[in-house]
C-alpha cells in the first residue's frame, strides 16, 4: 500500500512468479496489477487484481480505507488480470457497488455471476464520493471493447486502465519519482507491441479525446504511476499507435541449416556500412517473439528471410507475418530473401502476403538456392543499396 495523494492509495500487487502473460508474452521482469483506493467521504476502489493476489490486495485495501467498507468498485477493464478479485471483494464488502458501462455489467455477470448491486454508467457520467468527483469516458478497444477510464477532476488524476501502461513489476516504489521512465521504456514499448498494438486507432481516439483534460497524474493499471513523466509516457503511445518508426531495421529470419542465416548476417553487415544505424537480428526459432514485435515497432525496417517449407514460408517466420499483419504494422519497408534447395516457394509467399497487407516492399529481393554459392555480393549490395535509400 503505498499513499498517491492524501486520500488516493496505491493497493495493487507485483507478480514476479508468472512466466507468460495471457500465457503468451514473456515476462522478463514480472508485471504489476495496479489498483488503487479512493478514500473520500465514499470509498471507492479503482479495478482489481489478479485473482492468485486477492489475499494481498484486501489486505491493502484495509489499510488504505483505514478499515472503513468499500462503497464502490469502478471497473474500468474486465480482463481478468483486473477483473480476477472482483467477486472476493464483494464477498467482503456485499454492499458495495459495482460500478461499470452496459458491456462491463454483461460481462460482469458472465465472468461472475454477480447481478445485483451494479451501478450501470455512460459515457460522460459522474459519480461523487464526497470531495472527489469522478467523470467515465469509453474508450473502447483500448484493449477491449468495455474499456473505459475514469477522471478525478480535484486530483487530476486519471485511472487510464491498460492505456500508458508497461510490464515490469514496481521495484521498490510506485510513482515515477521514485522509478526511473527510462528504466521501464522498453517494456512499455514491449507491452503496448504485443497487447494493445492491434488498437492503434481506438488508442489515438482516446489521445485526442483526453487531450483537454488538465491531468497530473496517470494511474494505469499496469507499471508505475505517471506523474513527472505524463509528458514522455503520452508521447510513447501517441507514436506507437500511430506507427510513427526511427531509422533502422529489424533482420528476422527462419534458418533450417545456417544458410539463410548467414545471408542474414551479410545483408545486416551491409545496411550497417550503408548507413543503416539501428539494426536488430532475430533468429525466429528461438528469439523471444515480444522483443521482435517491439522492435518492429520501434523501427521502419523490416528484412525477412525464410527457407521455403513444405512449399511455403518457414513456419516461425510466418507466425511472424501473421502477428503484424494483427496489428495492421503501417508505414514499414519491408525487404524479402526466400531460400530453397529444389523447388522455389519463399519468396512467392512473401510476395502474396504483402500485396494482401498493402505492405511497402523493395523492388528488389534476394533468391538463394541451396547456399550461398549462389548468391553474388552484387546482389547483397544491390539490395542493401536500394533498401538503405528507401528507409
Ligand atoms: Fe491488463 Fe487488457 O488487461
Amino acid at each position: 500500500m503505498k499513499k498517491i495523494t492524501d486520500t488516493i492509495f496505491y493497493v495493487g500487487v507485483n507478480d514476479r512468479v508468472t512466466h507468460l502473460f495471457e500465457r503468451l508474452w514473456s515476462l522478463h521482469r514480472g508485471v504489476s496489477y495496479n489498483s488503487y483506493v479512493i478514500a473520500d467521504e465514499k470509498v471507492a476502489v479503482v479495478d482489481t487484481v489478479e485473482v492468485a493476489y486477492a489475499s494481498a490486495f484486501m489486505q491493502n485495501i484495509e489499510k488504505a480505507a483505514g478499515g472503513r467498507p468499500v462503497d464502490y468498485l469502478i471497473v474500468n477493464h474486465m480482463e481478468p488480470d483486473h477483473s480476477g478479485s472482483i467477486a472476493a471483494l464483494r464477498q467482503r464488502y456485499p454492499q458495495m457497488q459495482i460500478v461499470g458501462n452496459a458491456k462491463t455489467l454483461q460481462m460482469i455477470k458472465g465472468y461472475y455471476g454477480i447481478c445485483e448491486n451494479l451501478l450501470e454508467v455512460s459515457d460522460g457520467s459522474t459519480l461523487s464520493l464526497g470531495s472527489e468527483t469522478l467523470t467515465f469516458y469509453l474508450a473502447p478497444m483500448v484493449h477491449w471493447p468495455e474499456t473505459m477510464v475514469t477522471y478525478g477532476s480535484v486530483a487530476k488524476i486519471l485511472f487510464s486502465g491498460d492505456a500508458f501502461g508497461c510490464f515490469g513489476a514496481l521495484d521498490g516504489g510506485v510513482t515515477d519519482e521514485e522509478l526511473a521512465f527510462e528504466d521501464y521504456y522498453d517494456e512499455m514499448v514491449r507491452y503496448y507491441a504485443c497487447i494493445v498494438g492491434k488498437y492503434g486507432a481506438p488508442v489515438q481516439k482516446a489521445l485526442q479525446r483526453l487531450a483537454p483534460l488538465p491531468i497530473e497524474i496517470i494511474a494505469a493499471t499496469h507499471g508505475p504511476v505517471w506523474k513527472r513523466s505524463i509528458g514522455k509516457v503520452v508521447k510513447v503511445y501517441d507514436e506507437l499507435s500511430r506507427y510513427a518508426a526511427q531509422r533502422g531495421a529489424v533482420v528476422a529470419y527462419g534458418s533450417m541449416y545456417g544458410n539463410t542465416a548467414g545471408l542474414c548476417e551479410e545483408i545486416a553487415c551491409r545496411l550497417r556500412e550503408k548507413g543503416v544505424e539501428k539494426i536488430k537480428i532475430y533468429d525466429l526459432s528461438s528469439a523471444d517473439i515480444s522483443e521482435v514485435l517491439r522492435d518492429i515497432f520501434l523501427y521502419r525496417g523490416l528484412v525477412i528471410a525464410s527457407p521455403t517449407y513444405n512449399n511455403e514460408l518457414f513456419p516461425p517466420v510466418r507466425e511472424l507475418l501473421e502477428k503484424i499483419s494483427e496489428r495492421t504494422v503501417k508505414g514499414r519497408l519491408f525487404g524479402f530473401a526466400g531460400s530453397y534447395t529444389w523447388a522455389s516457394a519463399a519468396l512467392k509467399r512473401f510476395a502474396e502476403k504483402a500485396e494482401k497487407c498493402g505492405w511497402e516492399t523493395l523492388p528488389c529481393s534476394i533468391e538463394m538456392k541451396q547456399s550461398s554459392l549462389s548468391v553474388t555480393d552484387e546482389q547483397i549490395d544491390a539490395f542493401a543499396t536500394a533498401f538503405s535509400e528507401t528507409l
